[in-house]
């Protein structure tokens, strides 16, 4: 019995990656990581939420869910909005997290995607959109643009690989934080926060 749950346990998360690979076969410049993120990166993704604010959080990029799972440790399905590209992983998302309001989507869009929501006041973003992947203008803006989505003060933390930020400073506009770096993760995980500056 022992040897079947744990038989059931790697097999659901193998699942998890296979299904990551596939994705990263399919749109490798859409995916951009090698492996789902980390327990550990995903959770100190989501100690950046204040689940006293009373707002929803916007997630950006959930792919397998890794970071999805974390948020909603902190806030119920129902305080989650998650905008992801890629339909295979939205199918599967909504799947697996029915009450979480997931958006197939384009982050870079974030009016069009956002629908009726496009003028909701977040607590904040967490976001895995593989920025690197992206001319650094639209990297900017989207920034800026999640910035007016989240009271003043509030951050949104972005995963990436490289040692320096993926989005470049604008102190007219924004700081940038380095929040943390995480080895237990694969690729080990640089995390950064943005806020806006008034
Ligand atoms: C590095 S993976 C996310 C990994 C995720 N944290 C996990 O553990 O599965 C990046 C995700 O961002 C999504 N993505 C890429 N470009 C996007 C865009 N413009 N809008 C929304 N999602 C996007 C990809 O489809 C992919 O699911």
């Amino acid at each position: 019995m022992v040897v079947g749950l744990v038989r059931k346990k790697i097999g659901k998360h193998f699942d998890g990656e296979l299904r990551f690979v596939r994705g990263m076969i399919e749109g490798p410049k859409q995916v951009g990581a090698i492996l789902p993120t980390s327990s550990v990166t995903a959770r100190v993704m989501a100690r950046v939420i204040d689940p006293a604010s009373g707002l929803k959080v916007l997630e950006l990029g959930p792919g397998t869910g890794a970071i999805t799972k974390a948020i909603l440790n902190r806030v119920s399905p129902q305080r989650l909005v998650s905008i992801e590209y890629s339909t295979p992983f939205y199918n599967h998302l909504t799947a697996t997290f029915p009450d979480v309001h997931f958006i197939n989507g384009d982050a870079f869009d974030l009016d069009t995607s956002l629908g009726d929501l496009r003028n909701e006041t977040f607590d904040c973003v967490i976001s895995a959109i593989p920025l690197l992947n992206f001319p650094m203008s639209g990297r900017i803006s989207l920034v800026e643009s999640l910035l007016e989505r989240i009271p003043a003060g509030r951050p949104i933390v972005q995963i990436s690989y490289g040692p320096i930020s993926p989005v470049a400073a604008k102190p007219e506009s924004y700081t940038i934080k380095h929040l943390d770096f995480v080895v237990r993760n694969i690729p080990p995980a640089q995390l950064w926060t943005y806020t806006k500056n008034t």
